[in-house]
């Protein structure tokens, strides 16, 4: 059912020696490594496909059109929305965020209103919030994590009050893993009339999303992330908030009529891409969709969660390791410290032996100031990552503790 040699096989990097190694690639929640079709797609794009798209009658404009669109008909299926115009392309999460803290939360959330986040998000679950609220003159809340980096449900009941106009928080923490609640987060969300961003960067390539059933209000993800390639992102939002959203950048593609005296916007979901996208990135994001779906997302559950078992199990056994999140709900990431030892002195020996880990404050230093620490060592798995190369880890983990203590 999951043949682990021939998934390997897709992927050429995985073959890549690295410092003279086999690499080890464990650095999968900062990017994922993409197979070959992937690669292929947007070549045989710019080889045999190639011209700007939405703007010409001639041959190749129109296939760019119809496999950019098609991708996003097949994106809007995978996370089942109501309407394919409610999937707008981005550069990234990141820039899906700012694109709905700029014309969202500039139109609808003023002076007094109050934004909640966690303690524990990704900086670009942050800022953009802040410098809102600078702006706005906005409150922003934080729900605090608990010691195994969870966030306590009731803590969320008393912060997300009718005062909130929006929660924005991850679906998985990139830096822990924790799996939050999400459920119901949107519940108590919509209880006060708030609305909700999921970031769901770190959720995307390991669960099935289905943002109908969820009844979440907007939901975000990077393209690189899921096996494709940068500079590709996804917004989701709800019809009728796209529709009342101002848009955010100004340019072609976003207006229907444009003269000196009255500019008219464009429909959805071109009135939010104005400029000429990443037209090949989108097109072989559609590829590493499909290549996901082809191995089927529940199986992909289901082997990486045994991986993870293997990992925390062999991880937890060497004496002075400590995890940081131990959360019952717990994704692809381990992160870790050798006691009294600098995690980046862990990732250089580590990358000696071949093996690619995150070590720092993973663009997450409020989890980082929680637990006064300068950072962690993270390993991030994914389906193409095997129980061998946990114990290579392991055993690279033993030598460094060896050679620093
Ligand atoms: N957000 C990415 C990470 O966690 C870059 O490494």
């Amino acid at each position: 059912m999951f043949d682990i040699e021939k998934i390997r096989a897709d992927f050429p990097i995985l073959n890549e020696p690295i410092r003279g190694k086999k690499l080890v690639y464990l650095d999968n929640a900062a990017s994922t490594q993409k197979p070959q079709v992937v690669i292929d797609a947007e070549k045989y794009f710019y080889e045999h496909q190639y011209a700007n798209i939405h703007r010409g009658v001639h041959y190749l404009s129109q296939i760019g059109t119809d496999l950019y669109e098609g991708v996003r008909k097949q994106i809007q299926l995978f996370i089942n929305a109501k309407h394919e115009y409610e999937i707008i392309y981005t550069k990234g999460t990141t820039n899906a965020i700012n694109l709905v803290a700029y014309t969202f939360g500039r139109k609808f959330i003023n002076k007094g209103d109050e934004i909640v986040i966690t303690e524990m998000e990704h900086h670009s679950n942050i800022v953009p919030w802040q410098i809102l609220c600078e702006e706005k003159k906005c409150i922003l809340k934080v729900i605090p994590m608990q010691e195994d980096g969870s966030i306590l449900l009731e803590d969320a009941r008393k912060i997300i009050t009718p005062k909130t106009k929006l929660v924005s928080t991850f679906y998985v923490s990139n830096a822990l893993g924790t799996i939050n609640p999400v459920k119901e987060l949107i519940r108590i969300a919509h209880e006060n009339d708030a609305k909700i961003l999921l970031d769901a960067a770190q959720a995307i390539q390991h669960y099935p999303i289905d943002v109908q059933e969820l009844d979440v209000d907007f939901l975000v993800f990077s393209g690189h992330k899921i096996y494709g390639p940068t500079g590709t992102g996804i917004l989701y939002a709800k019809e009728q908030l796209l529709n009342q959203m101002p848009p955010y950048e100004g340019g072609g593609d976003m207006i229907k009529t444009v003269s000196f005296e009255k500019t008219v916007y464009n429909d959805l979901p071109f009135k939010f891409e104005a400029g000429t996208p990443n037209i090949a990135g989108c097109i072989a994001l559609g590829t590493a969709i499909k290549y996901v779906q082809d191995l089927g997302i529940k199986n992909i559950m289901k082997y990486e969660a045994e991986l993870f078992k293997y990992a925390t199990k062999k991880l937890k056994a060497i004496e002075g390791l400590k995890i940081y999140g131990t959360s019952k709900n717990k994704s692809c990431v381990i992160s870790f410290l050798l006691e009294g030892i600098h995690p980046y002195d862990v990732g250089v020996i580590l990358d000696n032996s071949g093996i690619a880990i995150r070590t720092g404050h993973h663009c997450a230093q409020p989890v980082m100031d929680h637990y006064h620490i300068p950072g962690t060592c993270r390993a991030s798995f994914a389906f193409y990552n095997t129980k061998e190369e946990v114990d290579v880890l392991v055993t690279s983990i033993l030598k460094a503790k060896k050679m620093l203590s």
